[in-house]
Parts: C-alpha cells; structure tokens; sequence
C-alpha cells in the first residue's frame, strides 16, 4: 500500500518496538503521529523524525482523554491507529489513580479510552487499527472475567498476560460491532524483542530481563530480536489491506495468524470485557 501521506498514530512511540515501527512508517512516507509518556524521549522520536509528538501517562485516563481529544480535533483522517503503549510492571499490584490495576489499564483500558474518543473518525476513515499483544497471553494470562482488576489474584506475569489476552478480546469484539463498517482492528505478537519493556518490574521478572539485556547467550536461548525486526509484524500490518492481506479480529506473529489463548475466541468473555471497559472508562461505545 502507498504510504504517502497516510496519517499513522503510534503510542509507545518514544521506545522500543513503536519508535521502530515510527522510523519504519515514516521512511515509507506517511504522517507518523508520535505518543509516548516520558517528554525527553517523545521529543526526541519526534524531532528525530520531523513529526508531531504528544505526551500522556496512560495510568490515568483523564490524560488519556485529554490527549484523545486533542488528537480528534487535529486529526479529521487517520488511517492507523497502533494501541501500542504497555510494559510489565511490579511484583506488588499498583493501582491508577483511577482506582484500576495498573497493568489492565496502560495496556489495555487507556486503549479502548482512545479508541472510543476518535471512534467517528476511525470509521469514516476506514481505519486499520492494531494492538500490540504478546505470547505471554498464551502462556501467563489466568484472565477472571470477574476479577479484571486482579484484586483476589495479582503477580506481574498474570497481569501483563490478562492485559495482553484483553487487547486480542477488543480486537475480535470490535470487529464483531464494527468490521462490517469497513474499520478494522487486529493485534500481533512483536516476537521476544530487546526494549525498555521490563525496566520497570522488580524481583525474578527484571533480574531475567537485565541479564538477557547483556547477555548473547540468554539472547539466543529466548530467540531476542532487536526493535527494527520486532516492528516487521506491525509494520507489515499498517502497510497492507485488511480482508485481503489480512483477516480482522485475529492475532499474527511473524505476518501469519497464530494461536493465542483459547479464551480469546469466547464471544461471552469478549463481551463482558467489553462492558466492562465501557463502564470503567466511563464511556459507551454506539451501537451502529
Ligand atoms: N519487548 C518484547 O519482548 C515484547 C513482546 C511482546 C509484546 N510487547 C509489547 O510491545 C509494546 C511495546 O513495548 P516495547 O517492548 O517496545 O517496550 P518499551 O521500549 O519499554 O516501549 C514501551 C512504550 O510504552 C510507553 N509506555 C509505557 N508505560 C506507559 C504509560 N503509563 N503511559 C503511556 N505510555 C507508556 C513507553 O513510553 P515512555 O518510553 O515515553 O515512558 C514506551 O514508548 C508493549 O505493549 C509490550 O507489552 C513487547
């Protein structure tokens, strides 16, 4: 697909596999929209690639909304949006000032928010929209329906897979409501990409992620790959026709639909994800 001035929207944008699959995006010619968190490092993504840059911490929504407004009223086209921003976190559950775990919300939560604040615009655009999931929602999540905010049940590990099995949910239940409006949403797995994605856990988590940081040989055990090829899904995905080169609703890795979660093809689970999202964001999607 031409990129040529195709307006692209990346959070988690100032790091890692976003900043990569920015560089990628914008070397092909489209209007790359920079999202990250830490301002020193969106700037720089930013300036680096002569494009528009936005700050927003996604543990709390109000931030999220105020950056979903912004980006609405200066974007009236967007052809991409990519619901990457996420990490894993403490071995301790930490709550948003929103009153919701902190990992359920920066990745999945802050991303149903955005979505539903530039919603009309995503349509009549006929938008790719792509999240960023992971293998871990196959091998960590131990997703309660009941227990979204993982207050009977909390470890890091389970947390990051819940979310990352979440993300998958909205994109098969977003198609369910919208596919047929010619808006898409997918989400893919990076592959075990060399980033900043742990810096930010403690205890077992950090340690193994430091030592596979410097060491080649932990690198080579776990299959790690720099951001460059980390982003090639996400790229790959941004840049080809849904319905034809891919199938809305389902979960990649390296460019091919690939098993996830078995939850992830329940309609009930997908619902009450979706419910429940609306009520915790304080916002309701149209029924259209
Ligand atoms: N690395 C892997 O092996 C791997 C595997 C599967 C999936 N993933 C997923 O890939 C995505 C990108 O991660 P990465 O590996 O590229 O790690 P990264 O280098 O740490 O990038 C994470 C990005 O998310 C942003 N972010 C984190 N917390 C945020 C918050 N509270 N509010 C707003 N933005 C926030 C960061 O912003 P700042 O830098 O500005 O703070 C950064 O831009 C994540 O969703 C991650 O779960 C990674």
């Amino acid at each position: 697909m031409n990129m040529n001035e195709k307006t692209v929207i990346v959070t988690g944008a100032s790091s890692g596999i976003g900043k990569a699959a920015a560089e990628q995006l914008k070397a092909k010619g489209a209007n790359v929209v920079i999202i990250g968190r830490d301002p020193e490092r969106t700037k720089a993504v930013g300036e680096a690639l002569n494009a528009p840059y936005y700050t927003a911490d996604f543990t709390d929504l109000a931030q999220v909304r105020e950056l979903g407004e912004k980006l609405h009223a200066a974007y009236p086209h967007i052809d991409v949006l990519i619901n990457n921003a996420g990490g894993i976190y403490r071995d301790k559950r930490e709550v948003t000032v929103d009153g919701n775990e902190r990992t359920f919300q920066t990745c999945h939560l802050a991303h149903f928010l955005l979505t539903n604040i530039l919603l009309d615009t995503l349509i009549e655009s006929k938008a790719s929209i792509i999240n960023t999931s992971s293998v871990g929602a196959a091998g960590l999540s131990k997703l309660d329906i009941h227990d979204l905010n993982l207050e009977k049940k909390y470890a890091n590990t389970i947390a990051y897979g819940n979310a990352k099995l979440e993300v998958t949910l909205f994109a098969k239940e977003f198609n369910r409501r919208y596919g047929k409006l010619g808006v898409n949403m997918v989400s893919f797995h990076p592959g075990n990409v060399l980033t900043n994605f742990a810096s930010e856990a403690d205890g077992f988590i950090h340690s193994m992620y430091s030592l596979a940081l410097k060491s080649k040989i932990m690198q080579a055990l776990f299959a790690m790959i720099g951001p460059e090829e980390g982003a090639d899904t996400l790229v790959w995905l941004a840049t080809t026709e849904p319905g034809k080169d891919w199938q809305p609703g389902n979960y990649y890795y390296k460019r091919r639909i690939t098993k996830t979660h078995k939850l992830a093809d329940d309609p009930v689970v997908a619902k009450s994800l979706w419910e429940q999202s609306e009520r915790l964001c304080g916002v309701t999607y149209p029924v259209l």
